[in-house]
């Protein structure tokens, strides 16, 4: 057996633009993950909960960093902080709920307890024990380097020479939560769903993008009618019974287009274009989205996306008023956690029947992400193996043939479903594991002109 460079000194040869192939030990090595957690998660702006979330003095929420965990609390004079979850005694979590109301977290291993804004407000013994010689101000919760909200979206960065969120998010980033925060007055439903894959959290992000697996993955859903099917002119024979006859497979019609955006520092939208989608397939509208003014508050090109916004490196926006976290635990086990929203003045039918949609879709209920958990787990596993990780992964649907349009801060392809945005997501990718200033990991992220 010849020695194999190890991967993360070969960042180079893991993805390619231009074969569209990808180095399957990014899926499963232990080194990989660990300069994840550091050059990506440990930098980027990342979404920790919605403002309505945490509405009164007090109010907090737990949400992950990357590896860290921390406490979103809603602070006295009505700002926001967030501060690791971790006592600056002996590491303990200082809280264990997950989301609640507080006056102050008191450590549950010595007593140790710290105000709303992370300082070090009480120490049992402070003047037996400690001789009072323990300076309280020296041990606060130990702050994140940047927060900020987007339409009530709030975001943190460990990164003190991050650019603003709002030039993070982008063009690209910023039209994925107005996707939500236009649809009215939008508040989070309470609760956060969640649940856990045993599968790379990079299955969980490319899979936002891919419009390949539905007719295959979720027949089942078609089947039962949870997914509408396409009218039976549309069905193509792409995929063989054991008897090679053509399956019965609702294809989404080959001339559907999609409308693939590709941002910088990683962040993409794919799935069918708008309109595309109500004259080739036949589905419902999104009916919100028709409004005149929601369309001239999405823009020109905003009002077209009927796919996925994905803000790198692990947020998913969805079409049905929800996001999701992608949280990665380990190389092969990845937390899911939705969030859904509900316009608060929609009546308590729509609400109700929101919220149906809502479940039934995505998370711990929801019937295509348990379908698409299966593959994700079967691809991590057998992506391992010795021999089989010698095996590129592929993402060369459509590869070099779509010209990119650059208007309105966007830069956008319409072509035939393809695998723009998994490809362009690990190259993104690559480039942050490299650990490149601000100003060259933008450089390095403006799209090309042609895919
Ligand atoms: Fe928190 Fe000791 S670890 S008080
Ligand atoms: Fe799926």
């Amino acid at each position: 057996m010849t020695d194999v460079p190890r991967a993360v000194d070969r960042l180079d040869d893991l993805v390619s633009l231009d074969t569209g192939e990808i180095d399957r030990t990014i899926f499963s090595d232990q080194e990989i993950f660990d300069l994840e957690m550091k050059n990506i998660f440990g930098r980027a702006w990342l979404f920790l909960c919605h403002d309505t979330q945490i509405p009164k003095r007090g109010d907090f929420f737990e949400a992950p960093m990357g590896s860290d965990n921390v406490l979103v609390v809603r602070q006295r004079d009505g700002s926001i902080r967030a501060f690791l979850n971790t006592c600056s005694h002996r590491g303990n979590a200082v809280c264990r709920a997950e989301e609640g109301n507080v006056r102050n977290f008191m450590c549950t291993y010595h007593g140790w307890t710290f105000g709303l804004d992370g300082e070090l407000v009480g120490v049992p013994g402070k003047s037996i024990f400690y001789k009072d010689k323990l300076d309280l101000s020296k041990h606060p919760l130990r702050k994140v380097a940047q927060l900020d909200t987007y339409r009530g979206f709030v975001f943190a960065t460990f990164d003190e020479t991050a650019p603003p969120l709002e030039d993070y998010l982008g063009a690209t980033g910023r039209l994925g939560l107005d996707m939500i925060a236009e649809r009215g007055d939008m508040e989070a439903v309470p609760g956060v769903q969640k649940f856990t894959v045993h599968t790379n959290w990079k299955f969980t992000v490319d899979n936002v993008f891919d419009y390949y697996h539905p007719q295959i993955t979720h027949m089942s859903a078609f089947s039962v009618g949870l997914i509408p099917a396409p009218p039976d002119d549309f069905v193509e024979g792409g995929a063989k019974s054991d008897t090679g006859a053509n399956l019965e497979v609702p294809f989404l019609p080959t001339d559907l287009h999609n409308f693939v955006v590709v941002g910088e520092y990683g962040h993409a939208i794919s799935g069918p274009d708008q309109e595309s989608l109500e004259v080739t397939a036949g589905t419902e509208p999104f009916a919100w989205r028709h409004k005149p003014e929601v369309e001239a508050r999405l823009g020109r090109h905003g009002g077209r996306v009927a796919g996925h916004p994905h803000i790198f490196p692990s947020t998913w926006v969805t079409t049905n008023a929800q996001l999701s976290l992608r949280v990665p635990r380990s190389p092969d086990v990845t937390e899911i956690w939705w969030f859904s929203f509900r316009d608060r003045n929609s009546s308590a039918d729509e609400q109700a029947a929101s919220l149906d949609s809502q479940i039934h879709f995505f998370g711990p209920a929801g019937m295509l992400e348990q379908e698409d958990g299966e593959n994700w787990a079967q691809s991590t596993l057998q992506t391992k193996g010795l021999k089989s990780r010698e095996i590129p992964q592929l993402l060369k649907m459509g590869l070099g043939t779509s010209e990119v349009v650059k208007e309105d801060g966007l830069a956008f392809m319409d072509a035939p479903i393809n695998e723009h945005a998994q490809l362009w997501t690990y190259h993104a990718w690559r480039e942050w594991l490299r650990n490149p200033s601000w100003e060259e990991l933008r450089e390095r992220t403006i799209p090309r002109d042609r895919y």
